[in-house]
């Protein structure tokens, strides 16, 4: 019976040095598992002598109890502790910064000529496109431009074959779809043309903006209308507008477009070579001979046409100097819009 005492002292000297959850269960399995020291003093009781069976039996359940009760209330002690080292552990710093994922915008570009379509579309204009690979024949041939004509050198031309090209201009739009449809047409394209050409002002792919407007009585006085309410609109209500006679196989009489130099306020710079003026479009009466393309009788219809560089109109509009800029992709650039 004595060694039940040295028992309970041993498991208390072992129950001081467990740190963790698992050493209790082992320590508790030592004492009180089927092979425990407690479970088989249990065991030996029957070899005790009748008269100290009872207080022996007693003793050891105590001792038993006495253990079980340790381990339980250990037990839940070292549970919470184990749990706040994990909380503390797991804990997130709400002050840390997020994780930036970077917001795309509008190019430049896309952003000026949505700013041009909307305003022709204030203006009752509507939208028509046309493809970026063209025949000859609409780009060249049915505005007026035979094979050999000597306008076509003015624009350098990226050949696919001998029929097919990229198209140098939005005027096929004009064709395609008067071929389709019947005055009166109020018509803007926007898209992409192409040229072989590079340098301070000119790219291989750029865009531009083609408008129209046929009917039976559309005059050179609508044509400015038009033009000078949106010149006054994309820049300022105070731009000087000017139009200049020039030469279109496809418009008669032609003219080109001059807004006062937005560099220089119309005092005279390098930009606009000291004229005080600087051209922005292409524009006319639509040449009789494209409507008997078309099948038009240009005895009943009349109409304009006129076309825009929208990397121009841009340019103007923030006094940037170098067209190049656009096609870089360079961020410090493209984020100042
Ligand atoms: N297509 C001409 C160009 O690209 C511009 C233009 C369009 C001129 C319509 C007159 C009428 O140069």
């Amino acid at each position: 019976m004595l060694d039940i005492i040295p028992l309970k002292k041993a498991f208390l000297d072992e129950l001081n040095s467990i740190t963790n959850l698992s050493e209790l269960q082992q320590l508790r399995v030592k004492y009180l598992g089927k092979k425990g020291l407690v479970t088989s003093k249990l065991k030996t009781l029957s070899t005790v002598s009748p008269e100290l069976r009872p207080a022996y039996g007693r003793a050891v359940n105590e001792v038993k109890d006495y253990i079980e009760e340790e381990v339980k209330k250990r037990g839940s002690l070292l549970k919470k502790e184990e749990h706040k080292k994990r909380i503390l552990s797991e804990a997130i710093d709400m002050t840390l910064p997020g994780k930036f994922t970077p917001f795309g915008r509008e190019h430049p570009i896309n952003k000026v000529l949505y700013e041009i379509i909307d305003i022709f579309i204030s203006m009752g204009f509507e939208v028509e496109e046309g493809p970026e690979v063209e025949f000859d024949y609409y780009n060249f041939e049915a505005l007026n431009m035979p094979k050999d004509h000597p306008a076509r050198d003015m624009q350098d031309t990226f050949y696919i074959s001998e029929d097919i090209i990229l198209r140098t201009h939005t005027s096929p739009v004009q064709i395609r779809v008067m071929e389709k449809r019947r005055p009166p047409l109020k018509i803007i394209a926007p898209g992409k043309v192409y040229r072989c050409d590079v340098d301070i002002s000119h790219t291989p792919m750029f865009h531009q903006v083609e408008g129209f407007m046929v009917d039976t009585d559309i005059a050179f006085s609508d044509l400015k209308w038009v033009l000078e309410s949106f010149i006054h609109s994309i820049f300022s209500v105070e731009t000087p507008v000017r139009f200049r006679p020039s030469f279109f196989p496809f418009t008669e009489p032609s003219a080109e477009v001059d807004i006062g130099c937005t560099f220089c306020a119309g005092k005279g710079c390098r930009v606009c070579k000291n004229t005080g003026w600087l051209e922005i479009l292409g524009a006319g009466m639509i040449d009789p001979r494209v409507f008997e393309m078309v099948g038009y009788n240009p005895e009943l219809y009349t109409g304009f046409a006129f076309g825009m560089g929208v990397e121009r109109v841009t340019m103007l509009k923030y006094s940037i100097d170098d067209i190049r800029l656009f096609f870089e992709n360079d961020m410090r650039f493209l984020k100042q819009f």
